[in-house]
């Protein structure tokens, strides 16, 4: 893996590494109540051939990978991808490939993939409009960025509260809880293509969108 470069990336690695063991059971509730229906639904969208997976994690996606793709899968914490690959079955052999990358700095070449997915990632990495910038290089013209993300309440209170929470919340978990992640994707230059509220106070979201000719 390329050196990395900043105080901010390795702290989420480490975050994320002390975590990865416990990481399943904390999330248990939210994946059986939301994240599986979401989960199955977006990788039912992906045709591929040529998919990268930022932020693989434990390796939830898996079980949901469609047949007939080319996947790459990459998280910045060995500890998360120990996991992932123990998740990975025979069955699908060379057809997916983890790899420990900082998505801030990917060392794919340009114009390389057909679509990128990262589920309740970008809430994480470290500079976010910079990883959307990369997968907007790594992407081919016209292909397609598929999200699942958390972010800052549209009600006002509650934004206030998650900004008042970010901090602490980001020291013991390594997850900012109040980003603007639909306004990140378009800062990074990707177009937007559609925006869906997955539920009330517009704080999970399924954002799709596609990088310009
Ligand atoms: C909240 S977890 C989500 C894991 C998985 N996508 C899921 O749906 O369960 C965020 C993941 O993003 C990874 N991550 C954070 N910053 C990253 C970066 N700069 N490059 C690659 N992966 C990163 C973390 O290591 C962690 O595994």
């Amino acid at each position: 893996m390329k050196e990395l470069k900043n105080g901010q990336t390795e702290f989420t690695r480490k975050r994320y590494n002390t975590v990865s063991t416990i990481y399943d059971l904390m999330e248990w509730p939210v994946e059986q109540l939301w994240y599986k229906k979401w989960r199955q639904k977006l990788w039912q969208k992906i045709h591929g051939p040529k998919v990268l997976e930022i932020g693989v994690g434990t390796g939830k996606n898996i079980s949901y990978y469609p047949e007939n793709i080319q996947l790459t899968g990459i998280d910045l914490s060995p500890g998360m991808l120990k996991l992932a690959n123990k998740l990975l079955p025979k069955s699908m052999g060379d057809s997916v490939t983890l790899r420990e990358m900082d998505a801030q700095d990917m060392e794919f070449p340009d114009n390389h993939f057909e679509e990128v997915v990262a589920t309740f990632v970008f809430c994480s990495v470290p500079d976010p409009v910079r990883g959307l910038q990369e997968a907007l290089r790594v992407t081919k013209p016209g292909g397609r960025l598929h999200l699942l993300e958390h972010m800052r309440a549209e009600h006002t209170f509650l934004a206030s509260l998650m900004e008042k929470l970010d901090t602490p919340i980001h020291y013991l978990s390594g997850v900012h809880i109040a980003r603007n992640t639909v306004e990140n994707v378009e800062k990074a230059g990707w177009n937007i293509e559609k925006v869906q509220d997955l539920t009330a106070k517009g704080i999970f979201k399924k954002i799709e969108a596609s990088k310009p000719h």
